[in-house]
């Protein structure tokens, strides 16, 4: 038998965080589900509202909050360029701020906090694949910026608050990843090629398509993150969670269009700039720290999602 815990899950109306709700609380634990709302939907969460153990707290991370937990799962943050470009102050402070404000919690209660940051702090990298030894290439000044660095800078507050406060943290380094409940007009790969293919309309293809990706399905991705969370306290991270298999955008395109049965054509833009050509996780660590890897195929991912937007666009 588990033990049952109390956990905040902030960001959990988004993509990822409502997928973390329904496992914690599959799991048995009670869940404080805490979102602003600015890119996460209630639609996300509504089949989870009736539950007695499941609470919904409207509030931004950018300001202080005492509730009383057991673990803090930091998500809030938005993900997708649109999103996070849209209000770039708002987003540093929503990394930085909101970082400063959920250690500031796990101080004062004494409980194990997980930052979910992501592969953005390699930047364009230069090494090939990612270890987490590998300090990145990043552009302080650049529009993609305020979330790069404000996740760099949120990782730092997380190590100083280990060192300094010798708090119980662990850190997550997150590369793409894409199922049901991304957001459809988020401009991200996978969920802009569905809707576009189901649409019929031209898929918009940016460079010449021969940047690579590796996507992770989001069930891997959460069972990464639980497992990071119960991980000895020893064990930090950062850690890389996603997937090795490595693909050519255009590759992505093309399989997405053949699965969705769409007569939607190709079609090529110029790329936006500070555009990673290339990443793929080195996931060494997380394999023999966490006994974890990722398992579900692209093609059945794909196919979820898939089924995911054509209910929802039907
Ligand atoms: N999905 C990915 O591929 C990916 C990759 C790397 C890192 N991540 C990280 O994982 C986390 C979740 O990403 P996601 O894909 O679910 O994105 P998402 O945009 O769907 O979810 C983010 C959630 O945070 C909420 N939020 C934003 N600002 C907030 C604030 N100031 N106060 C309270 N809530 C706020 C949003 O409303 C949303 O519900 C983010 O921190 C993101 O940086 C995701």
């Amino acid at each position: 038998m588990i033990e049952r815990r109390s956990v905040l899950v902030t960001g959990g109306a988004g993509f990822l965080g409502s997928h973390l709700c329904d496992r914690l609380l599959a799991a048995g634990h009670d869940v404080i589900c805490l979102d602003n709302f600015f890119t996460g939907t209630k639609r996300n969460i509504e089949h989870l509202l009736g539950q007695p153990r499941f609470e919904l707290l409207r509030h931004d991370v950018t300001f202080p909050l005492y509730v009383e937990v057991d673990e803090i799962y930091n998500l809030a943050c938005p993900a997708s360029p649109i999103h996070y470009q849209h209000d770039p102050v708002q987003t540093t402070k929503t990394s930085v701020h909101g970082a400063i404000n959920m250690l500031g919690l796990a101080k004062r209660l004494r409980c194990r906090i997980l930052q979910a940051s992501t592969s953005e702090v390699y930047g364009d990298p230069s090494v090939h694949p990612q270890r987490e030894d590998y300090w990145g290439n990043v552009n302080p000044i650049g529009p993609r910026s305020c979330y790069d660095e404000g996740k760099r800078c949120a990782e730092t507050l997380f190590f100083d608050y280990f060192r300094q406060h010798r708090l119980d943290i662990k850190v997550a380094r997150i590369f793409n990843t894409y199922g049901p409940r991304m957001h459809p007009n988020d401009g991200r790969v996978v969920s802009n090629f569905i809707v576009q293919a189901l649409r019929g309309e031209p898929i918009t293809l940016y460079g010449d398509g021969k940047q690579t990706r590796s996507f992770c399905y989001v069930d891997d991705l959460i069972d990464g993150l639980i497992r990071l969370m119960g991980s000895d306290s020893g064990f930090t991270g950062p850690v890389n969670l996603g997937s090795e298999g490595e693909f050519t955008i255009r590759h992505l395109a093309e399989t997405i269009v053949a699965m969705v049965g769409s007569p939607s054509r190709i079609e090529f833009r110029s790329l936006p700039q500070d555009d990673p050509k290339q990443r793929r996780p080195d996931i060494g660590l997380a394999r023999e720290q966490l006994g974890w890897q990722p398992r579900v195929p692209l093609e059945s991912g794909l196919s979820n999602t898939i089924a995911y937007f054509r209910e929802l666009l039907g």
